[in-house]
């Protein structure tokens, strides 16, 4: 099997129903094409890039038999340009219709938005005098939604539009070729890299080849860095995001885009640094970083926003300080600090509790009992090691462990 081969190549579609999804637009398209009496002697196929369009019709010639004439209108952007292939592909006619391999010729003009807004405003009028001249179907493409650039095309064609693939076939496709390459892909990561296309099948296809080539495992945590092209990245997604990338531009990138908080970033990743460096020279080097990112993260305060680069460069470089020792690893959030607020928390319980107790043994107030008598019977519980004050007072073991192990009050 040959490696290099990009898997869009190499899974392309071969018939029609190989082509995933838009089915009305499938049905329409061979509808027109498979039908002698045809309404319109055009047809313009339009819609997001990335879900099928060329690959319908190269599909579909193939399935049915037609030879197609291919000419990409984004690379002959001119009106010249597009005569001069478009031409004699109309005039060279339907000979070929009455030889036994194929039912007939279709001209192809793929990517016809490909001269929309050009400053030769002849390439459209081209294309719609190709339409009016051709003696052969004409199928056209367009990677567009706007149909109001479009049109001019309308009259003179059939619409067939193509919507985003939905991402529940881009995963069972991704499943499939998975399948095929003899991968293990934990579900959540193909789901990710699905969602992560809205509906784009190419890109789709072409992320689980970046994430998974030479693997056999597929995990989430190979699909971290493709978060990078979506526009909500939570704290998880910084976190891998940054830790993951392969220099300081892609971290920081990750944190330009990222929706996190950024003092809260900066506990977690402070509290994921020893993870992601076993290394203490490289963790002394990420710490060194993070403290100057503190720094400026105080001076951008609520208004200093031009000094953020600044911050987000420390902490890229608190992320990249060996990009070749990353290996993945279960990151820790929410940031311990807040965790230990939690534990301080509780901490304050324990000790009202016993200021609690004292009180009413001792008919004081809890404030009394605190500033009072906690800090001597604290030195009493160290220095007597059977004292009664503790059964006295109805103290459990650990509050009479706490209180000895109190150091400040
Ligand atoms: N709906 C689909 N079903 C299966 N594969 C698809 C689909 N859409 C795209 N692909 C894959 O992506 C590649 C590029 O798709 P393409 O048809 O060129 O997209 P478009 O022309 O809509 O921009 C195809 O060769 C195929 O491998
Ligand atoms: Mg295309």
């Amino acid at each position: 099997m040959n490696n290099d081969l990009l898997w869009v190549e190499k899974y392309r579609p071969k018939k029609i129903s190989d082509v995933v999804g838009n089915e009305l637009a499938k049905t329409t398209f061979v509808n027109w094409l498979t039908n002698k009496r045809r309404r319109k002697k055009a047809v313009l196929l339009y819609g997001p890039a990335g879900v099928g369009k060329t690959a319908m019709v190269n599909a579909a010639s193939n399935q049915f038999n037609f030879t197609i004439i291919e000419m990409n209108a984004s690379d002959t952007r001119t009106e010249k340009a597009i005569n001069k292939v478009g031409k004699p592909a109309t005039s060279f006619v339907a000979l070929d219709t009455f030889t036994a391999n194929t039912k007939g010729n279709i001209l192809f003009l793929d990517e016809v938005d490909g001269v929309f807004g050009q400053q030769d405003r002849g390439g459209i009028k081209a294309i719609i005098n190709i339409v009016k001249e051709s003696l052969i179907p004409v199928v056209m493409a367009a990677n567009n939604t706007d149909i109001k650039k479009l049109r001019p095309l309308k009259k003179v064609c059939q619409m067939i539009r193509f919507h985003p693939v939905r991402i529940p076939l881009i995963i069972i496709t991704l499943q499939k070729i998975c399948a095929l390459e003899n991968i293990k892909a934990e579900f959540e990561a193909l789901e990710r890299i699905a969602q992560n296309s809205r509906g784009d099948m190419r890109s789709a296809i072409n992320d689980l080849q970046s994430s998974s080539e030479g693997k056999a495992v597929l995990t989430v945590q190979d699909t971290m860095f493709l978060s990078l092209r979506s526009k909500d990245i939570g704290m998880y997604e910084t976190l891998m995001g940054v830790f993951s990338a392969q220099s300081v531009g892609e971290a920081a990138m990750i944190l330009n885009r990222s929706n996190v908080n950024y003092d809260d970033f900066m506990l977690s990743i402070s509290d994921n640094l020893p993870l992601r460096y076993p290394d203490p020279e490289d963790l002394a080097k990420a710490y060194d970083f993070v403290s100057r990112a503190d720094l400026f993260r105080g001076r951008v305060g609520t208004e200093n926003w031009r000094l953020l680069k600044y911050f987000f460069n420390y902490i890229a470089e608190a992320g990249t300080v060996s990009p070749e020792s990353f290996k993945p690893f279960e990151v820790i959030f929410p940031p311990m600090r807040i965790m230990k607020l939690f534990w301080t928390k509780g901490k304050r319980t324990k000790l009202n509790n016993i200021c609690a107790k004292i009180a009413r043994n001792c008919h004081v107030s809890q404030t009394t009992a605190k500033t009072d008598i906690v800090p001597f019977l604290k030195i009493i519980l160290e220095k007597q090691k059977t004292s009664q004050i503790p059964s006295w007072l109805k103290l459990e073991p650990e509050e009479v462990d706490y209180l000895k192990a109190m150091n400040n009050i």
